[in-house]
């Protein structure tokens, strides 16, 4: 492949320009803190919102099925996910990985993807935490104004201010360093996890086993002139767009895919890993192992305490147990689901601005993005843009659909990833893996096939939206990125200078 566009990073430069003292992030995580990282960001609105909603328009019990098939599609990535992060232990995730396999405009699709991945995903966490900090009020006889709450079925125009005022304060946060953020992390993590627990362990005593029955529901045709709503694959197929039966699982698990988003930001912090090579590979399996049990047992208790048909939609954990007479421990987990979806957005924005930085650092964006801070050394300009952008994405943006369109973005970073783990074994055999994929290239293969699956599963009016964001990102790549690359310029061919003595 010789083509400019098709032109691949070498993986020791990218390991070298995070060296440049003018670029070099900070390197203090181990594999614990990148599991309690990963575990803070996975666990959120998927769990504490989108549960209630899948298992009454999709799945029924069969959510927790759903949830199992999620979580395969996401182990089956992060087996590719955690070879690439302890090869090219630097910032940027998928990105970094295809720039130095498949090439330059492969990276730019993936990174620009992944822009649109952690911006609205930080968005649509941020709305969702907002609710359940409305949700407290109420309970506090303390309402917002419309104007300023923006809730789901309003018909009142408003602007989410505490969604907008949250993602400018975790900004802040972030400039100041990764260090604070990791220790209020831990904490944080510490309190959702207690809540996700109380739910199972206290929930298991309010189950009727009648709930399960039937515990995969027959399948219902959806009403005529919703068929763009409908997934992929049944239209592609002619079926007639129906909910519920076996084919409602995965519908229902292209939507729940949500709950499992994280755990490749976990390999955007390689950079900032004392051990990658060791440690990456834990960091991303331990945690997505943890939440996929979390998550299984959680949609069944639900299911089980409150007819998946009477679930609410809005705070589906808190209000089964309000339905069992037990309000207690309703305004217990609405308050730790609020608390637990601060790190959830954190960790989202702080992805965000590092896949921005590594961008920029490649010449792809503007080179002004990727000084970091003198003191803080954080890329602060990155985080800033990005925080107030969406700041006021947040407070306008209404949290459906937005999902799905993350889902999709994320679920083609996992198809190129996948790819990237064959190909990278083909060109650069020679290069030092710490973890390698078991089952090369049957297990990548597999991993592309089934995230393709998903995203078939998602609904048509997402390809479309997704189509359009990439479209913009080709006519950045062609107007500006493929001429200020470093890989244009020949910035790269440059012999890297000495290391100045630390200060
Ligand atoms: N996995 C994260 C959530 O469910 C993004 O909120």
């Amino acid at each position: 492949m010789t083509s400019p566009l098709f032109r691949t990073k070498k993986v020791e430069q990218s390991i070298r320009d995070t060296e440049e003292p003018e670029h070099a992030l900070k390197k203090s995580l181990s594999a614990l803190d990148l599991t309690v990282f990963g575990v803070g960001v996975i666990i959120g609105t998927g769990i504490f919102v989108l549960t209630g909603t899948v298992a009454k328009d999709n799945a029924g019990p069969a959510t927790a099925l759903a949830f199992v098939v999620a979580g395969v599609v996401c182990a089956l990535a992060a087996l590719c996910y955690a070879e690439f992060a302890s090869t090219v232990p630097v910032a940027g995730s998928a990105y970094t990985f295809s720039y130095a396999s498949l090439g330059e405009l492969p990276a730019w699709i993936i990174g620009w993807d992944l822009v649109l991945e952690f911006a609205l995903g930080t968005a649509v966490v941020a709305v969702g935490w907002s609710g359940y900090i409305q949700s407290l009020m109420e309970n506090a006889g303390w309402e917002m104004p419309a104007a300023l709450g923006s809730r789901e079925g309003s018909d009142v125009f408003g602007f989410d201010i505490l969604a907008a005022v949250l993602v400018l304060v975790l900004t802040g946060i972030l400039v100041l360093g990764m260090k604070l953020s990791a220790r209020v992390t831990t904490l944080v993590v510490a309190i959702k996890v207690t809540v996700v627990l109380v739910v199972i362990i206290a929930g298991a005593f309010f189950i009727t086993a009648d709930n399960y029955d039937p515990f995969i529901p027959a399948e219902k045709p959806v009403p005529a002139g919703q068929s763009l709503d409908s997934p992929l694959i049944q239209l592609m197929f002619g079926w007639a767009p129906a909910n519920f039966g076996v084919m409602g699982i995965f519908t229902a698990a292209s939507v729940v895919f949500f709950a499992f988003i994280g755990f490749d930001i976990v390999a955007t912090a390689a950079e900032e890993t004392r051990n990658p090579q060791r440690d990456m590979p834990r960091g991303i399996l331990g945690s997505l192992f943890i939440c996929t049990l979390l998550y299984v047992l959680v949609s069944l208790v639900v299911t089980g305490m409150q007819h998946y048909s009477e679930l609410s939609v809005d705070a589906p954990l808190a209000d089964a147990f309000k339905a069992t007479g037990h309000p207690w421990f309703a305004g217990f987990i609405s308050f730790g689901a609020a608390v637990g979806l601060t790190t959830v957005c954190m960790i989202l924005l702080l992805g965000q601005t590092r896949v921005f930085f590594a961008m920029s650092r490649d010449g792809l964006l503007p080179r002004f993005f990727s000084r970091v801070h003198p003191r803080f050394r954080t890329p602060h300009r990155p985080t800033i843009l990005l925080g107030v952008l969406i700041a006021v994405l947040a407070g306008f943006t209404p949290l459906n659909e937005l999902a799905a369109l993350v889902n999709i973005g994320t679920l083609f970073a996992f198809v190129i990833v996948a790819i990237s783990v064959i190909i990278l074994r083909r060109t650069r055999p020679d290069l030092h893996r710490a973890f390698r994929t078991p089952w090369v290239p049957v297990l990548p293969i597999v991993s592309v096939g089934a995230s393709l699956w998903l995203m078939l599963n998602l609904p048509a009016e997402t390809w479309v939206r997704f189509g359009i964001w990439m479209a913009i990102g080709f006519v950045v790549y062609f107007l500006y990125s493929r001429t200020h690359s470093r890989m244009a310029t020949g910035e790269d061919m440059e012999p890297t200078p000495p290391k100045p003595p630390a200060s």
